[in-house]
């Protein structure tokens, strides 16, 4: 125990956050799975990962995992709690941030409250290596200023016709409305790897095609698994369930590569999650 007169020591300096937004445009392809395993496997590579349930009206990262939230991101915007009172604690040892499900009022949230969201963030005083932001369906402005507000987004998409075609619309109204000109692309519930890649193929010539100054990555193919909807009836993440399954290794592998991109080194002038903590280190673009 330190001496009584002893000064007390600074906290360490609160490091620059990487941010992953996982969106898709379409419903039900896969994003609330991989965000939920991507998050869990960043946490086994011992990443200090934190993962934001941002399908504010019909949340369901707290059933996925099996927690039971007292308070979610409703009590926050009602201003009955702080961010911190309500992360809760999810498998190998990653933070949650939990939202509501049912509340309508969540769902019509004004975008300057969407903003409100995510400057919350920087009064959060704990050290994390990643955040990761598991989006709703859809082309709405929640969806739009999470994904702006993260360094990367991650694109999730599905062997469905539909599921190309709104993958296409979200890039397009993220490039032309945000600004955001760099997106990375995961392929669900693929058949064998060369189905994740000509997935990839598909929507990457549309967007070369119509949309020449967004660049597109293929971070990888999640393939469709019985054990990932097993790991779903027993609201746990595979990752941590059946961690030798194929849907595991493979979000593992994405996982990995995500956790291999650079810290951000300055703030990029706009919308950003904890922009606050670039700011002080002096780095700002
Ligand atoms: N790789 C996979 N293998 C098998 N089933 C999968 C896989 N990925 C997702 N699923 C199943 O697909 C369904 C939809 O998954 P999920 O809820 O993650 O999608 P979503 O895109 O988040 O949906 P929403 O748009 O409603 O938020 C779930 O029942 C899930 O179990
Ligand atoms: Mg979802």
């Amino acid at each position: 125990m330190p001496a009584a007169n002893a000064p007390l020591a600074s906290p360490a300096p609160l490091t620059p956050v990487r941010s992953i937004a996982v969106t898709g445009g379409k419903g039900g392809v896969g994003k609330t799975n991989l965000s939920v395993n991507l998050a869990a496997s960043l946490a086994l590579l011992g990443k200090r990962t934190l993962l934001l349930d941002a399908d504010l009206g019909l949340a369901n990262v707290d059933v996925l995992l099996g927690l039971s939230p007292q308070n979610t991101l409703a009590d926050l915007v009602s201003g009955r709690c702080e961010l911190d009172d309500i992360i809760l604690e999810g498998p190998a040892g990653m933070l949650v941030v939990p939202a509501a499900s049912g509340r309508r009022h969540m769902a019509e949230l004004q975008p300057a409250q969407h903003v409100g969201l995510v400057n919350v963030f920087n009064d959060l005083q704990r050290q994390l290596d990643v955040l990761v932001v598991d989006t709703a369906a859809g082309i709405t402005d929640s969806v739009l200023t999470f994904c702006q507000a993260a360094q990367d987004a991650i694109v999730v998409v599905c062997d469905e016709p539909a599921s190309i075609t709104d993958a296409y619309a979200l890039i397009k109204v993220l490039a032309r409305e945000r600004g955001v000109d760099r997106m990375q692309v995961v392929a669900n519930m693929v058949r064998n790897p060369a189905e994740g890649r000509a997935l990839y193929d598909k929507l990457a010539r549309v967007c070369e095609r119509f949309l020449g100054d967004v660049s597109l990555n293929f971070l990888g193919a999640v393939p469709h698994c019985d054990w990932l909807r097993m790991a779903v009836q027993r609201q746990q993440a595979v990752a941590t369930a059946y961690p030798a399954s194929a849907s595991a290794r493979a979000i593992a592998e994405i996982a990995r590569r995500a956790a291999r991109w650079e810290p951000p080194v300055a703030a990029r002038g706009n919308i950003e999650f904890f922009m606050d903590r670039m700011i002080r280190q002096g780095a700002v673009a």
